[in-house]
């Protein structure tokens, strides 16, 4: 038996196409992916690269873990097959923002190289920029800016959950020795080279 849910669905075809919606816009569309440990500075990271983009007069557009998570994705909690829902499910909504020629900030710990690598397939290879904010988990307990790592959370990044560490991200952040804003500014030299 087939019992794919999608079998009676016929694509539509636009009459708008990409080109023409990047041409109204002045710019093309691109996802900035993030990863890192909760209190990496992901977020803070990305709210500042968001001004800037403003600033710039680009259109731009911050899809955030703890933001999602409290809409769409509340149905959902933090074991393996949870947090790959969590992803499959931003790698579809930034791949349409990025279809409708946005700059796409998405900032969520994405712990797993598979669920990275499928975002990135999903999106398209010249449109994805993976930002891994390298901030080792010593220093994120030390931070530990929301008191999470105080609290003993089952299946915490970090402690009782894993991180795969990317091998070949785009752009890799030293926040030790940068400031956010100085972070932002690398990423965004990057996005308008
Ligand atoms: S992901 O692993 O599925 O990508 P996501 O980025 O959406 O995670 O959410 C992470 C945020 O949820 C953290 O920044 C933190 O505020 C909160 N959080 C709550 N429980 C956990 C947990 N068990 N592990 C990691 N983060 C958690």
């Amino acid at each position: 038996m087939n019992n794919k849910k999608n079998e009676n669905v016929v694509w539509q075809q636009n009459k708008v196409s990409y080109e023409e919606r990047c041409q109204i816009l002045g710019q093309r569309g691109k996802v900035i992916w993030f990863t890192g440990l909760s209190g990496s500075g992901k977020s803070t990271i990305a709210i500042e690269l968001e001004k800037m983009l403003n600033e710039e007069g680009k259109a731009v557009y911050l899809l955030d873990g703890d933001n999602i998570r409290c809409g769409i994705n509340s149905d959902l909690g933090f074991s393996d097959e949870d947090r790959n829902e969590n992803i499959r499910r931003i790698s579809e909504i930034a791949a349409l923002f990025q279809d409708a020629g946005i700059i796409t900030l998405v900032s969520f710990i994405s712990p797993f190289r598979q669920m990275r690598r499928k975002a990135r397939e999903r999106v398209g290879e010249g449109n994805f920029v993976e930002v891994y904010v390298n901030t080792d988990l010593e220093t994120c307990m030390e931070r530990d800016p929301k008191g999470l790592y105080k609290k003993d959370i089952k299946n915490f990044t970090g402690k009782d959950s894993g991180y795969e560490e990317p091998e070949n991200s785009e752009i890799v952040l030293d926040t030790k020795k940068y400031s956010p804003r100085e972070c932002a500014k690398q990423i965004f030299d990057y996005i308008m080279m």
